[in-house]
């Protein structure tokens, strides 16, 4: 693993918390696999984990992983069609949405999130949140994946952890 810090500034109005701190890192599918489920171990409810992405960046890769590092057994799949899934984990709620299908805030108001980020067991992961505008609270961890032109099989992976 590539790992380095680097000086990522949250931009003001962003979805992360303005002392936050920023890791960024180069990852092969099993070390992205790895970091995923080292990053589900070291959460606590309640958190709200945004995973930003093109299509195929890895998003749901990594919610997998994070699942597995929550201790989620059953299969955790995309839920591209059904926007949200629920799984339970020893003490948590795991909840995992994506909005890439939403296209109006009305919508993600119907998805009744407000619901899910009271919960104190609720760890929610949320891919595509730039589609809920202002409407996601502050993240605990905003994820972001990239592609990397000359490297098919690896991501760049920054995080950003909320203070
Ligand atoms: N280093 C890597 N990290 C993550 N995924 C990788 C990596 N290398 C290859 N892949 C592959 O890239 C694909 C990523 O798909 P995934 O569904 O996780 O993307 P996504 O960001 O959730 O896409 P979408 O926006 O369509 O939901 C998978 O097929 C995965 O095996
Ligand atoms: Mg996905």
């Amino acid at each position: 693993m590539d790992a380095a810090d680097v000086a990522v500034s949250p931009e003001a109005g962003s979805l992360v918390a303005a002392d936050a701190r920023a890791l960024g890192m180069t990852l092969s599918l099993d070390e992205l696999d790895a970091r995923g489920e080292a990053i589900g171990r070291a959460l606590t409810a309640p958190a709200l984990v945004t995973l930003t992405g093109d299509l195929g960046a890895g998003k749901t890769t990594m919610a997998q992983a994070i699942c597995r590092g929550l201790g989620v057994t059953e299969p955790v799949t995309s839920p591209t069609f059904a926007l949200i899934h629920e799984y339970a984990a020893l003490a948590v709620r795991v909840v995992h949405c994506d909005l890439y299908r939403l296209d109006s805030a009305r919508a993600v108001a119907s998805l009744g999130l407000d619901d899910m980020f009271s919960d104190s067991s609720a760890i929610v992961l949320v891919e595509w949140p730039e589609r809920a505008g202002a409407m996601l609270p502050i993240a605990s961890l905003a994820l972001t994946l990239e592609h990397i032109a000359a490297q098919p099989d690896a991501r760049r992976c920054t995080e950003v952890w909320g203070c």
